[in-house]
């Protein structure tokens, strides 16, 4: 049962990060009162939809590994596995930090410090979407 779980939350994970990529094209460059409106729209969607399905991901996957920890069943495949799994929940963790500090910048008006921190949001952005296919990749091989 945890598996199917693990899978379906992680695939509504890979969804609302593509989302999340779309809506940021759309109103990126699109003039500052649109881009207050996608700050704030990002930080939501992070706070009540990314956040917690990055939590049950996280979870669900701690079910299913130890046990196979237990057994010492961690084969090369398992091990890659995880690395690319840290690495999304990670890199997601900062990301949704840098989309907060980039709505307080946006709220205060400071659109030079917005532009910065934008930047570097998209960059950690694709070592999330990195993450995410990786381990769904080496998951569903496994
Ligand atoms: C703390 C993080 C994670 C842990 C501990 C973890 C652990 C696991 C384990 C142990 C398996 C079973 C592998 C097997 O025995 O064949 C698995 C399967 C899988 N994982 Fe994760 N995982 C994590 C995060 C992720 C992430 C971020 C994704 C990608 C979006 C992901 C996608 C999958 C998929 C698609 C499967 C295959 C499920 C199936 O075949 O039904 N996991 N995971």
């Amino acid at each position: 049962m945890e598996m199917p779980l693990h899978a379906l939350l992680a695939g509504a994970w890979v969804g609302c990060v593509l989302v999340e990529a779309l809506f940021e094209r759309a109103l990126l460059g699109q003039g500052r009162d649109k881009e207050l409106i996608l700050a704030r729209l990002h930080w939501k969607v992070d706070l009540f939809i990314e956040g917690p399905l990055l939590a049950s991901v996280a979870v669900t996957g701690l079910l299913i590994v130890r046990p196979i920890f237990a057994a010492q069943a961690v084969d090369v495949l398992l091990q890659a596995k995880l690395v690319f799994a840290a690495l999304a929940i990670l890199a997601n963790i900062w990301c949704i930090r840098l989309v907060k500090v980039r709505l307080n910048y946006a709220e205060a008006g400071e659109w030079e410090a917005f532009e910065r921190v934008d930047n570097s949001q998209h960059r950690w952005g694709a070592l999330v979407l990195v993450g995410l296919l990786g381990s769904a990749i080496l998951g569903l091989v496994r």
